[in-house]
C-alpha cells in the first residue's frame, strides 16, 4: 500500500539540476573512454533512470547489461546483506566494465559487485559510477570512481529510487521529513 502523499515530497535535485549533471558526467566518460568499447552494466532496479538517460548522451561503442540485486527490504535503512536476484552477465574478460549504480549508502552492495567482478574476471579497466553518494552512511572502504551528487543521511526517492517499490517513476530526487 502507497503511504507517502505526493504533497510530502521535498524536492532535493530537480529534474533539470539531475539531467545537466548527467550530460557533464557523461562528457567526462566520452573524453575519458574516447572511441573504446565500454560495457555499461546497469544495476537494477534503482539506476533503470540514471543508466538510460546517461547512456543517451554516451558516444563510444557500447553494451548494455542489466543485473538485479537487492539490499534495502520495504523499510528505510539498508540491511547491509547484498541479494543477488540476477547476476548473469557475458564474458568480461579483457573488456572495460562502467558499473552504474542509482546511489552508495553503506557501500555493501558496491562492494560485493566490485569483488564479484574481479573474482570472475580480468576486465581491461573497471570503472563505478552513481549518481548518488551517501558518503556518511558508510560502513566499508569503498567510494565510486565518479558521482553526481554527494547527499546527506535522508531517506531518497525518485529518480529510479523506491519506497517500498512505489515512486521509481519520479522525475526528481526528492524526501520525506
Ligand atoms: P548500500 O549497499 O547500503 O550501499 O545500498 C545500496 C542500495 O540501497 C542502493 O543501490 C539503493 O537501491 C538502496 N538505497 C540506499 N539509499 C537509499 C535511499 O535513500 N532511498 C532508496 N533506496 C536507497
Ligand atoms: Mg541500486
Amino acid at each position: 500500500m502507497k503511504t507517502i502523499e505526493k504533497s510530502d515530497i521535498k524536492i532535493l535535485l530537480d529534474e533539470a539540476t539531475i539531467q545537466t549533471r548527467i550530460k557533464k558526467l557523461a562528457e567526462e566518460l566520452n573524453s575519458e573512454y574516447k572511441d573504446s568499447e565500454v560495457y555499461v552494466i546497469c544495476v537494477l532496479k534503482g539506476s533503470i533512470m540514471f543508466t538510460v538517460d546517461l547512456i543517451k548522451h554516451l558516444t563510444m561503442p557500447l553494451k548494455t547489461e542489466f543485473i538485479r540485486l537487492s539490499s534495502y527490504g520495504s523499510n528505510m535503512t539498508s540491511s547491509g546483506k547484498v541479494n543477488a536476484v540476477d547476476i548473469s552477465l557475458p564474458d568480461l574478460n579483457g573488456k572495460n566494465v562502467l558499473i552504474v549504480e542509482d546511489i552508495i549508502d553503506t557501500g555493501h552492495t558496491a562492494q560485493f559487485l566490485t569483488s564479484f567482478i574481479n573474482h570472475n574476471f580480468k576486465v581491461k579497466t573497471y570503472k563505478f559510477i552513481s549518481l548518488l553518494d551517501k558518503r556518511c552512511k558508510r560502513e566499508v572502504n569503498i567510494n565510486p570512481d565518479m558521482y553526481g551528487f554527494e547527499v546527506e543521511d535522508k531517506f531518497l526517492i525518485g529518480y529510479g529510487l523506491d519506497f517500498d517499490g512505489y515512486y521509481r517513476n519520479l522525475k526528481y530526487i526528492g524526501y520525506i521529513e
